[in-house]
């Protein structure tokens, strides 16, 4: 039990790579916050699934696109966690993109753009500002991108901006918190098979296009990306910090 006595805050843990990373935390001994904004009862389902086989964790409801909302998921944390300093690993993972190509460069509307940036930028920055006392030395933070942050991505343009954002926020992150032996790394999604891509996997044939596109030959699962995860919290990755580890079975190499 690596993770025993260390506590973890994983936003959009609800379902998709959120819930396999709070699953492998807490099979790891951590005590993990679940936080979801609608998916109340697959919060409470994952929750009473870690607790049946011995691990520790609640569910925290909270829209993390607003300030208030971020507030009301910290203050939560701490009357579970106790005083500040209170939180070993914070892990920004809920993100929202647009139903097939409506967050396209041609056809994104100024509502989509704004919920984007609020869940998927601003929410990161403000969870982290909010967490600097909260963070014990030798913490971790990873924060979930997408290989989309890197490349052209015309239909999905107005997402992968919030994405490459995130991967400056994780660089001026790993630097402010390094004194404290507390790192700031990003994962980086390739094509992984959850609700996020439901229009896409309707679509006929985007699901064997995209393996064949895949050096590894298959899309990913959220376990894929909380291995990732887990290789940069555990204490052997304390030297690396501020990096991109792309979990994509090679996708766009
Ligand atoms: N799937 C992919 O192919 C892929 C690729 C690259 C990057 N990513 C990134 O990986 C992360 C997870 O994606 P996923 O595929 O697991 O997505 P998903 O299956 O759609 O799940 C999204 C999760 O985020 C939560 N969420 C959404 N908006 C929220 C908000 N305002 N406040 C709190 N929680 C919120 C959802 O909670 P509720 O259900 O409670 O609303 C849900 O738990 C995202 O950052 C995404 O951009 C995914």
């Amino acid at each position: 039990m690596e993770l025993s006595g260390k506590t973890a805050l994983v936003t959009g843990a609800s379902r998709g790579i959120g819930a396999a990373i709070a699953r492998r935390l807490a099979d790891a001994g951590a005590h993990v916050a679940v936080n979801y904004a609608g998916s109340r009862d697959a919060a409470q389902a994952l929750v009473a699934e870690i607790a049946a086989t011995g691990g520790k964790a609640f569910a925290v409801q909270a829209d993390v696109g607003t300030l208030d909302g971020i507030r009301s998921m910290l203050n939560a944390c701490d009357a579970a966690f106790g005083g500040a300093p209170n939180l070993d690993i914070l892990v920004n993972n809920a993100g929202v993109g647009g139903e097939g190509d409506a967050g396209s460069l041609k056809k994104c509307s100024e509502e989509l753009f704004d919920r984007m940036i609020a869940v998927n930028q601003k929410a990161p920055h403000f969870i982290t500002q909010y967490c600097l006392d909260r963070l014990r030395d030798k913490g971790r933070i990873v924060n979930i991108g997408s290989l989309g942050g890197r490349s052209a991505l015309p239909p999905f343009a107005a997402y992968a901006a919030t994405k490459r954002a995130l991967q400056s926020l994780t660089m001026s992150t790993a630097v402010v918190v390094a004194p404290r032996g507390i790192t700031c790394n990003l994962v980086a999604p390739g094509a992984v098979d959850t609700e996020f891509n439901s229009a896409l996997l309707e679509k006929p044939g985007w699901a064997e296009g995209t393996a064949k596109l895949t050096p590894m030959k298959r899309l990913g699962v959220p376990e894929d990306i909380a291995g990732a995860v887990m290789m940069l919290v555990r204490d052997e990755a304390h030297w690396v910090t501020g990096q991109i580890v792309e979990a994509s079975g090679g996708l766009f190499l």
